[in-house]
């Protein structure tokens, strides 16, 4: 039986062929297991005799089945091997790849031209409560400028001071967050998400802010000018850039300034650069700024007369359509790859 077992193994052809084999010698009803079977019957003297040979004979027949087969397996990869040959030198099939938003690069380049100025970037919870959002930038709960703001409350959630929670209308808040984290000299711009409820061609109800803030010793209007006239021109990228600082109001800057940057008309289109009161050209409003309050700086727990600074607050998303030339703000937010293809910034 052990000749004719090994006998078959030696001439098989495949591993269907080395598993019938198999199935015929060790499986239940097999040939091998059968003898084992007969063990049982005999005398002890009987069993000394044949027990060793009929558990040789299995081993053997086990070890040249397990032999049979890994050669087989081996000669099967190596056909495989041969067969599939890979082309290391073909090019590479390009996948769909994303890109930067226009929002999140103009975010990208504010950095940057802070940066060179000394400005770190700092932030601020986009739920923000009533106190970081109005009342210590000196809109207490009666000032009309409350109303001005279309804010976004949140029913439920109130803060310790009992005052509901809501959805920072402007990044100012961050002023206060960082002159009450950190001792000054500050330097910081702020960008982020701001929300009012406010919908149309130039306003979504979410929006985008960057916030600029410095607070040091004597720091007047002269610095607030210079810095806002190094970033325009940087951000354009133009050396002509006129801008115009108007008297305005707001709560937490005393004075105030509103800010207009001169334009020039370009087949049609308005074109940051020069323009202003000359011939052909005009003014353009783009950010909000001031003296940061007294009462600001000492609601941060700050001494107003030891420390001074300027603040302005600035809408990104306007900044983006100046410098890239969309025209309607709600596309900013569709995530329509035609149009941000239209504008260059997806592939
Ligand atoms: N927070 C103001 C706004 O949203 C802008 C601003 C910021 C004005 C800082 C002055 C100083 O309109």
């Amino acid at each position: 039986l052990k000749t004719d077992l090994l006998g078959e193994i030696a001439t098989a052809t495949d591993l269907a062929a080395i598993e019938a084999i198999r199935v015929r010698a060790l499986g239940k009803q097999g040939a091998v297991t059968g003898l084992l079977k007969t063990l049982g019957q005999m005398t002890p003297e009987e069993r000394q005799e044949q027990g060793p040979r009929i558990h040789g004979l299995r081993e053997a027949v086990t070890a040249a089945l397990a032999a049979a087969k890994t050669a087989f397996e081996a000669a099967a990869l190596d056909a495989r091997l041969a067969s599939e040959t890979l082309d290391m030198s073909l090019p590479v099939m390009a996948g769909p790849q994303g890109s930067v938003h226009p929002v999140s690069q103009v975010m990208d380049e504010l950095a940057e031209i802070f940066a060179d100025l000394g400005f770190a970037v700092a932030t601020g919870p986009e739920i923000e409560d009533d106190w970081h959002n109005f009342t210590a930038l000196n809109i207490p709960e009666t000032h009309p400028a409350r109303a001005m703001h279309d804010t976004f409350y949140f029913p439920e959630d109130k803060a310790r001071d009992g005052r509901k929670m809501l959805l920072r209308t402007h990044t100012s808040p961050v002023q206060i967050r960082t002159m009450t984290a950190q001792e000054p000299p500050i330097r910081i711009i702020a960008p982020g998400r701001t929300y009012r409820s406010d919908s149309d061609a130039t306003h979504t109800p979410m929006f985008h802010q960057v916030e600029g803030l410095v607070i040091d010793r004597g720091i007047h209007m002269g610095h607030l000018k210079w810095t806002l006239e190094t970033f325009v021109k940087a951000y354009f990228e133009r050396d002509d850039i006129v801008l115009r600082l108007r008297p305005s109001y707001f709560p937490f800057t005393e004075p105030s300034a509103e800010v207009d940057v001169g334009f020039t008309w370009v087949n049609g289109k308005r074109v940051i650069g020069g323009g202003g009161d000359a011939e052909g050209g005009g003014w353009m409003e783009i950010l909000g700024s001031g003296m940061v309050h007294p009462k600001v700086i000492a609601a941060c727990g700050l001494d107003p007369e030891e420390w001074q600074g300027f603040a302005f607050g600035c809408g990104i998303d306007r900044l983006a359509m100046l410098k890239y030339g969309m025209d309607d703000l709600r596309a900013f937010f569709d995530g329509d790859l035609r149009w941000l293809r239209h504008y260059g910034f997806a592939a």
